[in-house]
């Protein structure tokens, strides 16, 4: 079965070609993010406008680029939430579109399922279920518990920001470009983690919530007190990562034990970050423990919309053309 796949809940116009769950034709992502770090963050309406005019484009692109056409798509796969309303609304509209003109099937797929599947993208050796999955991006953190396809448990979530959103609010404070996430990562690489002791938000007991708003009250505090040198702000970026990937390293570990998990996943775009990565190596034990294949498929993608709605396919059938809507707020 061929997948189209069709992202747009942020600021990337994606469109991927997928064989089966797993088999990456093409992948092709138009991302407006210059324009973003241009005003420090995503603008919804220009995101939108970009949209708009990248849509076809990229799904000309994408079909181009795997030698097909419309005719070899058996169904396409497109976000329905959550996201920016104006973002989703041009991926549905165009799906929808597509869909009914052209008589193909259709499935709508929530982001952050979405993400979850990236895991399975050009993995050819089965996955074992029960898996504990970690996905950390700029606008979601989740620890979820998948006991098989579409079986999802929410362990626990951000109660204020999302791990992706402190990257980018910490990397605005000290001065670096937007998204935040690499570029803390690179300073972090010339810095000493130990040289400021930020606090870790462990919330209550046996907790699987996270919260990052304290962390990021108390990198302000310092940041006000401080001359911003490279020194310092390398300094501040390691001290700061550190924080962050003990918390989601110590939560995703103690979560799959609790849970007897085979493997332990991570995704989103936070999951681009060597040095949680290698944390949670240190930490597994005898866990298999897996990320996205490429760097490209932990950020916003379209090959995992499309993974993940030929999943859902296997399981409910197509969705109604005419049913499908946008829902910014969609929960897993
Ligand atoms: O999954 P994603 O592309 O979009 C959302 O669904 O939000 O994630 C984007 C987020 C941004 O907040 C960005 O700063 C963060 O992922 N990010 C990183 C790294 N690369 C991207 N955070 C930490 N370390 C990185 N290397
Ligand atoms: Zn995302």
């Amino acid at each position: 079965m061929r997948v189209l796949g069709i992202e747009t809940s942020c600021d990337e116009t994606a469109v991927a070609v997928l064989e089966n769950g797993n088999k990456v034709l093409t992948n092709v992502i138009a991302s407006s993010a210059d324009l973003h770090s241009l005003t420090g963050g995503v603008v919804p309406e220009v995101a939108s406008r970009e949209h708009v005019k990248a849509m076809i484009p990229t799904i000309e692109t994408a079909l181009r680029q795997a030698n097909l056409s419309l005719e070899n798509i058996d169904l396409i796969a497109v976000t329905v939430g959550p996201g920016l309303v104006g973002s989703l609304l041009i991926g549905i509209e165009t799906a929808k579109a597509i869909s009914f003109a052209s008589k193909i099937k259709i499935i709508g797929v929530n982001h952050i399922v979405g993400h979850i599947y990236s895991n399975w993208l050009d993995k050819e050796e089965e996955i074992k279920f029960p898996v504990v999955i970690m996905t950390a991006s700029g606008g979601h953190n989740h620890l979820v518990l998948m006991k098989n396809h579409y079986d999802f448990e929410i362990l626990g979530k951000t109660r204020d920001d999302a791990s992706g959103e402190a990257f980018d609010k910490i990397a605005k404070l000290l001065g670096l470009p937007y998204p935040g996430g690499p570029e803390i990562s690179k300073r972090a690489k010339l810095g000493n983690p130990k040289k400021y002791n930020f606090p870790r938000s462990w919330l209550e007991k046996d907790s699987f919530d996270f919260s990052f708003s304290g962390l990021k009250s108390a990198v302000a505090r310092e940041v006000h007190e401080l001359e911003l040198t490279d020194e310092a702000i390398n300094d501040i970026s390691a001290s700061f990562q550190e924080a962050v990937v003990d918390v989601l390293a110590t939560k995703l570990k103690r979560a799959a034990d609790k849970y007897e998990a085979k493997e332990i996943h991570l995704a989103g775009g936070v999951s681009c970050n060597l040095r949680l990565r290698e944390k949670i190596k240190e930490i597994k034990g005898d866990i298999v423990f897996r990320f996205p294949e490429k760097f490209i498929y932990c950020t916003d993608n379209a090959a995992m919309i499309a993974s993940a709605g030929f999943y859902k396919y296997k399981i409910t059938g197509e969705d109604d053309v005419f049913q499908i809507k946008v829902d910014p707020r969609l929960k897993i």
